[in-house]
């Protein structure tokens, strides 16, 4: 399997699967672990395993009645990378352990592993991997996988919070149900700060997420999943970050975010309502606030060629229903090519929405260090090679001219 590995500069590897189960003759069976690989974390930084342990449990299953029951501990052990409890510069290796891995679960993947399940990725696995792949969970298709990166991104949040930088994201859509949102001005970053994770949907329109709520135990009553939307703000984030072609830093988070399971779509700032605008409604307008150019909207969603402005970085993700659900649907036998009906009695959420902000916060957080790294070592280069660089690139005052 390729394409493990994400980043430039600050790169993580993931591995793991979502039962990575194995019987021996002495044991029924056991499971496996989730691992990551961290590189380029900087020496000297007093690693917070309390707080990695935190992001990671708020991905956590078996939260509420909106999770998967799986009880996973999802326990985190740093396993290098650091010494006496500071980074040393080398790779951080972060283990999680599956340990909610019990046959009675096994045995139900095992009696449809041949049966594809409609809106999973394991059809797709067979045509690549054929019978060698992992049926058990998901395998690597698994939500589950999203634990290294979420243990992955809270050591770049420890290092964007050094740096003034925050991420967070909250759920803003779910099955049509509506909540307010920052990117639409319709909720300051305050309050969405206030109210984050205040309740087991984690959306910060404490009104709208009662309605959410009380909506998605009805379909789960109804054997079914709901779809829905998360909204993420990154605050602090310096201009001039990303670069301006290939790897415009808007891709960059698009092509984060689309690796995580489950995305079907995603916005920057007035993202579609774009389509419906003139350039006089859409256009940012810039005024000066301290010294510094600020902008008076922000449709652009924090980005302009590619670079950030210095205003909140917007973006909404769409996020698709669960695909396991309970209610009967037509698909086939892969090994018999039959046409067959399924309804998964397997663990799900009802809802990847709670599952997945932590998640997005953390793809994003990765990206963000991942590009102070590039942005501040090529400025390191230019102010070695011209001490006058720095002025070169602040806005100027009328009058005066520094080159
Ligand atoms: C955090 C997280 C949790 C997930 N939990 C489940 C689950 O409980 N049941 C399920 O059927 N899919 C779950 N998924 C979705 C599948 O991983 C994903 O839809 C599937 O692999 C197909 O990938 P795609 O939707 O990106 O094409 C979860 C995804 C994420 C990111």
């Amino acid at each position: 399997m390729l394409g493990n590995t994400f980043g430039r500069v600050f790169q993580v590897t993931t591995c793991g699967e979502s039962y990575g189960w194995h019987a021996t003759a002495e044991k029924s069976g056991y499971g496996g672990a989730l691992f990551t690989i961290v590189n380029g974390v900087p020496p000297g930084i007093k690693l917070d395993v309390a707080e990695i342990q935190r992001e990671l449990d708020k991905r956590r299953p078996g939260q509420s009645k909106l999770d998967s029951p799986r009880l996973e501990t999802d326990r985190v052990e740093v396993v290098s990378g650091w010494f006496e409890g500071v980074t040393t510069g080398a790779p951080v290796g972060l283990l999680i352990r599956n340990v909610d891995t019990q046959d009675i679960h096994i045995q139900q993947y095992r009696e449809v592993k041949d049966v594809i399940r409609p809106a999973h990725a394991e059809v797709n696995f067979f045509y690549r991997y054929g019978e060698y792949g992992d049926w058990c969970g998901a395998g690597r298709a698994s939500g589950r996988e999203t634990v290294g990166r979420v243990a992955a991104g809270a050591i770049a949040k420890q290092i964007l919070a050094r740096e003034g930088i925050e991420v967070l994201a909250h759920v803003i859509e779910s099955h049509g149900i509506k909540g307010r949102s920052v990117s639409e001005g319709t909720m300051t970053f305050e309050e969405m700060k206030t109210n984050y994770r205040k309740n087991d949907l984690n959306c910060c329109d404490l009104e709208a997420a009662r309605k959410m709520i009380a909506d998605l135990l009805e379909v789960r009553e109804a054997g079914d999943t709901a779809g829905g939307e998360v909204e993420i703000v990154a605050r602090g984030v310096p201009a001039g970050l990303g670069e301006p072609v290939f790897d415009k830093l808007k891709a960059t988070i698009a092509h984060a975010l689309f690796s995580v399971g489950a995305i079907m779509s995603l916005e920057f700032g007035a993202g579609r309502k774009t389509a419906e605008a003139l350039g006089s409604e859409w256009n940012d307008q810039p005024f000066v606030q301290g010294g510094k150019v600020r902008w008076r909207t922000n449709h652009a969603g924090g980005f302009l060629g590619g670079m950030t402005t210095g205003e909140d970085l917007l973006m909404r993700a769409a996020i698709k229903p669960t695909p396991t659900i309970s209610k009967d649907q037509d698909t086939v036998d892969m090994m018999t090519l039959e046409a067959k009906k399924l309804a998964a009695i397997t663990r799900r959420d009802i809802s990847l929405l709670p599952r997945w902000y932590p998640v997005a916060e953390a793809m994003v957080a990765i990206c963000i260090v991942d590009a102070l790294f590039m942005a501040r070592g090529w400025y390191g280069m230019c102010k070695e090679l011209d001490p006058k660089w720095q002025k070169l690139t602040e806005p100027r005052h009328k009058g005066e001219y520094t080159k």
